[in-house]
Order: structure tokens, then C-alpha cells, then sequence
């Protein structure tokens, strides 16, 4: 089964990401944590190409195709061969992201997004998405001011642009309600994570019951 977690910069994904995985394993599954972009040594390359503050000049297009990239490897390399063996695979963004943000975000058009998606993924999609739900200034306040490294290009775009993120989050949810749980990320973090966990067992419990 294949989960993935998606919400605004500083919505507390990489936490829930983190305890979900703790949970599930000490419920006896098998679990795979990766994130987007990143997840193999090519994917983090690409990943320092697309975060570095200094790389102002990147063209929407050019960022949309390394987001793809890493994606692409990051599928191949990890993600099939895990699910090929019963892995619950949970990843800290997908696909999704590209839409709401360069997509949405900046504006490009939404068919092209997921045509270059289906290319980069070979059709794969998840089985399960947890949208954290955030209002993009309190998530943007939280990474500014942990100060550990986690203010990046993308979350240095203006207000505007963050809010366009996630009322594009909102069509992706109205497209197809079924595959999305929205969670009210606001809420400290042990009642999201348990939240996150009682959706997650109901979607297990149809497509992979306990072992
Ligand atoms: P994060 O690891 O803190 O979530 O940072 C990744 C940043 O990259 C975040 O600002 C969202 C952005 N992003 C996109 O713009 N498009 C994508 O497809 C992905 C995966 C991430």
C-alpha cells in the first residue's frame, strides 16, 4: 500500500511522516519512509538543485522537469520494488505537490503537469493521501522560525503563491474526495498523529489487513 502526505510547507508532515512509521512498525508491518524529492543519491542531487535559495533564476518549466526527475528515480529505484514486495510505503510528498505548486502555484497549465507525471511515475498513484491542513502564513511562520535549516526557494515565494498552493490542494480534494483524509494540522501533535492513524487502519484494513 502506498501512502503519501501532502500539505503546506511547515504543516508537520515530516513529523507524521516519522510516527506513523513507528506505529505501523510496531504493529508488525513492513514500512518504507521516503520523501519527495529526494529518496536516492540521484533524487537529492536533484533535490540541492531545486531548493538552493541562490538559484533564483530557475525557469518554472526547468523546475517542474527536475521535480520530475527525481521522481522518477525515486519510483524505480525504491518505491516499485518495495510495494512489489508488500511494503507499506509512506512518502513525505508526491505527485500532488507538483500540481498544487508548479501547477497551481505557478500557474502552469494542469494537463501538461500530469501528463509529465504519468511519464515520470509510469501511472503509479497512491492508495491513500493525508492532506494536512494549515493556513500557508502559520506553516511559513513555523519553518522561519525553527531556524534548522528548512527555509528553502519554494517557501521563500511570496504569500500569494502559498495561497494558490493550497486552493489548488482543495481542487485536487474535490477531484477525487475518495483517495484524500483531510487532517486539521492546527491540533497538537499527538491528537493529528492519531488522526493520521485511525484513517490509515481503516485503508489498510481494505487493501492490506494485518498480517
Ligand atoms: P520539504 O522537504 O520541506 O517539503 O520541501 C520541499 C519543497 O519542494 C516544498 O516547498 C514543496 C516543494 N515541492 C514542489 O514545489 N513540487 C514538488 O513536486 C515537490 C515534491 C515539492
Amino acid at each position: 500500500m502506498f501512502i503519501t502526505f501532502e500539505g503546506s510547507d511547515g504543516s508537520g508532515k515530516t513529523t507524521q511522516v516519522q510516527l506513523l512509521a513507528e506505529y505501523l512498525r510496531q504493529a508488525g508491518r513492513s514500512v518504507l519512509k521516503t520523501r519527495e524529492p529526494g529518496g536516492t543519491r540521484i533524487s537529492d542531487g536533484v533535490r540541492q538543485l531545486l531548493l538552493d535559495l541562490a538559484h533564483t533564476e530557475m525557469h518554472a518549466r526547468a523546475e517542474t522537469l527536475l521535480f520530475n526527475a527525481a521522481r522518477a528515480q525515486l519510483v524505480a529505484e525504491v518505491i516499485r520494488p518495495a510495494l512489489a514486495e508488500g511494503t507499506v510505503v509512506l512518502c513525505d510528498r508526491f505527485a500532488d505537490s507538483t500540481l498544487a505548486y508548479q501547477g497551481y502555484g505557478h500557474q502552469q497549465e494542469i494537463a501538461e503537469m500530469a501528463r509529465m507525471i504519468e511519464y515520470a511515475t509510469g501511472g503509479l498513484r497512491p492508495d491513500l493521501t493525508v492532506f494536512l491542513d494549515l493556513p500557508p502564513w502559520e506553516g511559513l511562520r513555523r519553518n522561519r522560525s525553527q531556524g534548522n535549516g528548512k527555509w528553502n526557494r519554494l517557501d521563500a515565494q511570496e504569500l500569494s503563491f502559498h495561497q494558490r498552493v493550497v486552493a489548488g490542494y482543495r481542487k485536487l480534494i474535490a477531484r477525487e474526495p475518495q483517495r484524500w483524509v483531510e487532517i486539521d494540522a492546527s491540533q497538537p501533535r499527538e491528537q493529528v498523529h492519531q488522526d493520521v492513524v485511525r484513517a490509515v487502519e481503516k485503508r489498510l484494513a481494505v487493501f492490506a489487513p494485518a498480517p
